[in-house]
């Protein structure tokens, strides 16, 4: 079988971890560079990893994600920040992502006044950049769940938090980052709850 598929079978959202089982430091951080190595639109990497492993924080963490035990029990947790005020067109942030491609400086500042016009025009009629940053963190964050359930590691995709209490637990300077999204990482204990799934056919169209 295809090994992505193979990877994409095992995966489900663990609800109980083995407490017991930690990730080696090698496999953990081969997830993490899946993240890292992950497209983003216009290149812009809007996230930043954070890997939570001190008890006391997330057992604090805990509180304000609906007391989920996953956030305690699972080997790590990554909560993934995002930099929407950076993502505005024109930042320093911007022009540094830019600049970086080392352009001649009228196609660079073609790239500027395209992504300009573009979040203008098409992403601040519909949605926050948070929400735009968050788009490509969710890139990431399926990346490592994916090369997680490749090395038979477990993950659980977690939006079941308050935002704002998270932030603060985390002490997050939010002028700068967001939370976007939190994954916990480990060892299932146990079976694993059945797949649903709608019909390929209800989902999958040829035109
Ligand atoms: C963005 C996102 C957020 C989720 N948040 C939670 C969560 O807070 N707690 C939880 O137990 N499961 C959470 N889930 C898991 C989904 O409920 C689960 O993926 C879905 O029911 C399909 O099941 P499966 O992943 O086991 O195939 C989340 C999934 C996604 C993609």
């Amino acid at each position: 079988m295809n090994a992505v598929l193979e990877a994409l079978q095992f995966r489900h959202a663990c609800k109980k971890f083995d407490p017991e089982r930690k990730i080696p430091k090698q496999e953990l951080e081969m997830i993490l560079e899946c993240g890292h190595l992950s497209p983003s639109s216009f290149g812009m990497e809007p996230w930043k990893f954070l890997v939570i492993q001190n008890p006391d924080l997330r057992a604090r963490l805990r509180e304000v994600c609906w007391n989920q035990a996953q956030i305690t029990d699972a080997s790590d947790i990554v909560v993934i920040l995002v930099k929407p005020d950076a993502l505005k067109p024109d930042t320093d942030y911007i022009k540094a992502m830019f600049h970086r491609r080392n352009m001649p400086d009228d196609a660079e500042k073609a790239y500027l006044d395209r992504y300009r016009n573009h979040m203008q025009a098409e992403v601040e009629p519909v949605m926050s950049y948070y929400s735009w940053g968050s788009k490509q963190c969710y890139i990431a964050l399926a990346n490592m769940m994916t090369a997680a359930a490749a090395g038979g590691i477990d993950s659980c995709p977690i939006e079941g938090f308050e935002k704002q209490g998270a932030e603060k637990v985390l002490e997050i300077d939010t002028d700068q980052f967001e939370v976007a999204v939190i994954f916990a990482l480990g060892y299932r204990a146990g079976e694993q709850s059945i797949r649903l799934r709608a019909d390929s056919s209800d989902v999958i169209e040829y035109i």
